[in-house]
């Protein structure tokens, strides 16, 4: 059962289910150890295949770790567990479907196996830590006061609490990896100006697939047991080069040459982002960036994460898989509400003024909902209290105020709003599970407050769901979770199945 899976539905056995010859399942072939010393996985101080990785070394007295290391030290355990669900519990019941469930988007169903997050209507947690609690527990960068991006990844990657110095080597080796090659410049430079920053982007992660690792190594044929490692070296290119996609797609449409400041192994990802794009001067600016692509790496099945596991369900190569879910969040239910925000609070800003009366915002909300349009930034499809990533925003304001008088009319406007929106929509959109104000209603018109332009502010956001949802990929392949395939349902036959 070594090598690549041939069957045309590319079903790998693993964790699915029984194996072909009726041997017990097993989790990628790593044999299960499920009440005993977790098995050891191969090569652990060489890194990956026996060649020296960049970064620091492996070691169990305490000394920094590589990534590569540190995953492959958790995967027995993770392993182990994904055998004994399936050996002891496969035929257990979770959760019994309703038609509610089926015809409602799927909401409340527990049937996506998610290892990075635990996500339900209170918000979001990794490995059971709140975003609070890892805000207080996650080094920081030097200097800085707020979440680090990569001290989370390493978090969410390992699910252990990286230190100061593994920190410092794991930014240093996505440094290494950030610089895109020339051809990618070159075809980011051929992309007409009339295509949204939004498509940019797309085309962009689809042209990388050629430089595809993971894919590199399918074509040579390898265990699937590997697969996590090549899909790890995809994945630490694709995070050390999304942050560089933004810049370039900004540099290209606000005239700044490409690379000119390239990424450097002596800052980290938004320090290097801020001197690609001529904002290095601007600390408000990088503390905001480490903060947003920290919180935001991960909120569970979100559509566009959904849209990435499937597609990469399929094995698709990580850069087309993100390509994959990013068309997802281009729709207005989704992250395409950043920039919609942004809109409907500007133009809110220009009916009603920077300090407008509670009446003056319930008649021009009220407006809205008369005629049923979409309030941008608020309600949730999973969340049903305020969302913590908005408080989060909010402490980030209140610490780090705006110096432009138009940007602080706007920002106080939507506090405003935020506070009298809720109440409006209970009374007039009675089915509204949840009428309080997500992050959408803020983050992009911070941004928008640095100066960033409207139409890239969704790029800025996605970067930061594309690196976080790396890491899931990576545990798909290390777990070796099979294709996608629900059985799709009519209502004819559901109401069939309702009736008998
Ligand atoms: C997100 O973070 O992706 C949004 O809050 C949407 C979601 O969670 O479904």
């Amino acid at each position: 059962m070594n090598g690549i899976a041939s069957s045309g539905n590319g079903a790998a056995p693993s964790v699915n289910g029984t194996a072909p010859n009726g041997t017990v399942p097993t989790a990628n072939g790593i044999a299960p150890q499920v009440n005993g010393t977790a098995p050891q996985v191969d090569g652990l101080a060489n890194g990956v295949n026996g060649i020296a990785l960049n970064g620091t070394s492996s070691s169990l007295d305490g000394s920094p770790q590589t990534i590569f290391d540190a995953i492959a030290t958790r995967i027995p355990s993770r392993a182990a567990l994904a055998a004994k669900l399936m050996m002891k519990y496969r035929d257990s019941t979770v959760h019994e479907v309703t038609v509610e469930n089926i015809m409602g988007g799927m909401r409340g169903l527990p049937c996506m196996l998610w290892e990075i997050s635990e996500s339900d209507a209170t918000g979001v947690r990794h490995h059971k830590q709140s975003l609070s609690e890892l805000e207080a527990s996650l080094p920081k960068w030097p200097g800085s006061t707020q979440m680090s991006p990569e001290a989370m990844l390493w978090f969410l990657y390992t699910a252990q609490i990286p230190t100061s110095a593994e920190l410092q080597g794991f930014a240093a080796e996505l440094a290494r990896r950030a610089e895109l090659p020339s051809d990618a410049l070159a075809f980011i430079d051929t992309l007409p100006k009339n295509i949204s920053a939004d498509s940019q982007n797309i085309m962009i992660y689809t042209f990388l697939g050629k430089y595809s690792k993971f894919n590199a190594a399918l074509a040579r044929g390898i265990s699937k047991d590997d697969l996590w490692k090549h899909a790890l070296e995809d994945a630490l290119d694709v995070i050390a080069r999304s942050p560089v996609i933004v810049a370039a797609v900004y540099a290209k449409a606000n005239g700044i040459a490409q690379n000119a400041v390239p990424f450097s192994p002596a800052f980290d990802m938004a320090h290097n982002f801020a001197r690609y794009i001529g904002k290095e001067g601007d600390n408000d600016f990088i503390e905001f960036t480490r903060l947003c692509w920290a919180f935001y790496l991960d909120h569970g099945a979100s559509v566009s994460s959904h849209g990435m596991r499937l597609a990469s369900s399929s094995w698709a190569d990580p850069y087309s898989s993100l390509a994959a879910g990013y068309i997802g969040a281009t729709g207005p239910l989704h992250a395409k509400a950043i920039g919609d925000s942004v809109k409907f609070n500007l133009k809110a800003l220009a009916a009603l003024g920077s300090d407008p009366s509670r009446d003056e915002i319930i008649a021009y909300i009220g407006n809205y909902i008369s005629e049923k349009k979409i309030i941008p930034g608020y309600g949730h499809a999973l969340l049903r209290v305020r969302d913590a990533r908005l408080e989060i925003l909010r402490r980030f304001l209140d610490e780090h105020p705006s110096s432009d008088p138009q940007a602080r009319s706007l920002l106080s406007l939507i506090r405003n709003m935020n506070e009298c929106v809720p109440e409006l929509l209970r009374e007039r959109v009675p089915g509204m599970k949840n009428p309080h104000p997500n992050c959408d209603t803020l983050n992009g018109c911070i941004l928008h407050a640095y100066g960033y332009p409207s139409d890239q502010l969704m790029l800025f956001f996605a970067c930061s769901r594309a690196m976080g949802f790396m890491t899931q990929y990576v545990w798909d392949r290390a777990l070796g979770l099979p294709i996608e395939r629900p059985l799709s349902v009519t209502m004819d036959e559901l109401l069939a199945k309702v009736q008998s």
